[in-house]
């Protein structure tokens, strides 16, 4: 590519995405391809780690390809891509499998709460999760991952996995470096402000393609707090219920925090909830219309995820050869 530091990321397709997706990382995805050369790729492979229905996967995999670039990631100017596709991800991870201690990952947080939480399929891919996820990143060589807190552990173990293979190999593998995005809200689960907005807690999580009126619906049952004051005012220690409305509504129409305390003071919650409702319906309006138009335009989709995963082969495959070689395969 043309020069540009390299920037990476995996998104597991196995649950629809939301607004706090969206307000979060997503939105500013589109800003980040103009600064950096991107990958991103939908992770397939990681999503049977636990049980996947087979059609549901398809489909989710294919909505999710429709709505990034709804949301503004233009396949021209980015790599966007299946895992499943680049075939190099699996073939590298057996290599740095050999590379990863037993101990390590038995220490991997997402292993233990995965494997209590799915009790009868403690499977190897469940264990061998960050082996596959250190491949998908350092084949690419990316200077950046971004990461959520609940990743950071795995960027760490494949930080650990490149330097101890450079150790023995010289410099193969760019050791990249989390990427902690500047903006970006952490949005709260409507019914539970305490907790963050998540698929799993369905009531408290506005999908992005869900219709206005579910939207409406949701928001005008949005806990508020308990406070005797009944005002529109942002302070999350205290009323972590409406700033995290104050803060969707903000992000949703750009006004600041005293806008929207000013443009409510003396009205209670009334006219505040169905507002922020009808400013979520609004924004992502567009996006689910593009996404169900470009759903409807499989050919379209079919050339992006071709291309994709072309542009993402070359790049991939390249660092393969240089790790068999290394290793002590003998070239094909
Ligand atoms: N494990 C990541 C998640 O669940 C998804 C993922 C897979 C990923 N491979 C990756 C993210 C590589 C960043 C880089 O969110």
């Amino acid at each position: 590519m043309d020069g540009k530091k390299v920037m990476l990321s995996g998104i597991q397709p196995s649950g629809d995405l939301h607004l706090g997706n969206y307000l979060g990382p997503l939105r500013h995805w589109p800003e980040m391809i103009e600064e950096f050369d991107c990958y991103f790729f939908m992770a397939d492979l990681h999503t049977i780690t636990v049980r996947q229905d087979p059609a549901q996967l398809r489909k989710r995999t294919l909505t999710q390809i429709a709505q990034y670039i709804a949301c503004g990631l233009d396949p021209e100017k980015c790599v966007l891509f299946v895992q499943s596709h680049v075939p190099a991800h699996t073939q590298l991870s057996w290599v740095l499998n050999c590379y990863t201690m037993f101990g390590e990952l038995n220490r991997m947080t997402q292993f233990k709460d995965k494997s209590a939480k799915h009790a009868e399929n403690v499977n190897a891919g469940l264990f061998t999760y960050p082996v596959l996820m250190a491949a998908d990143i350092l084949i690419y060589q990316p200077d950046f991952v971004p990461v959520g807190e609940d990743q950071k552990q795995h960027v760490e173990i494949c930080r650990d996995i490149a330097e101890r293979f450079n150790g023995v190999y010289g410099d193969v593998f760019r050791v990249p470096e989390p990427y902690i995005a500047k903006v970006g809200a952490r949005i709260m689960s409507l019914n539970t402000p305490d907790t963050k907005m998540s698929k799993s807690l369905h009531e408290g999580c506005v999908f992005l393609m869900e219709k206005p009126e579910d939207i409406m619906r949701k928001f005008k049952r949005a806990v508020t707090d308990s406070d005797t004051e009944r005002c529109v005012r942002y302070a999350p220690a205290e009323k972590p219920g409406v700033s995290n409305l104050m803060q969707i509504y903000a992000a949703a129409t750009g006004k600041t925090y005293e806008d929207i305390e000013a443009e409510f003071a003396g009205q209670g919650y009334g006219k505040f909830k169905p507002a922020v409702g009808e400013a979520v319906a609004e924004t992502l309006r567009p996006i689910r219309e593009e996404t169900e138009r470009l759903l409807a335009d499989k050919a379209y989709l079919e050339s992006v995820y071709r291309a994709g995963a072309e542009k993402a082969s070359y790049a991939a495959e390249k660092t393969l050869r240089k790790v068999y070689k290394k290793v002590g395969f003998i070239a094909r």
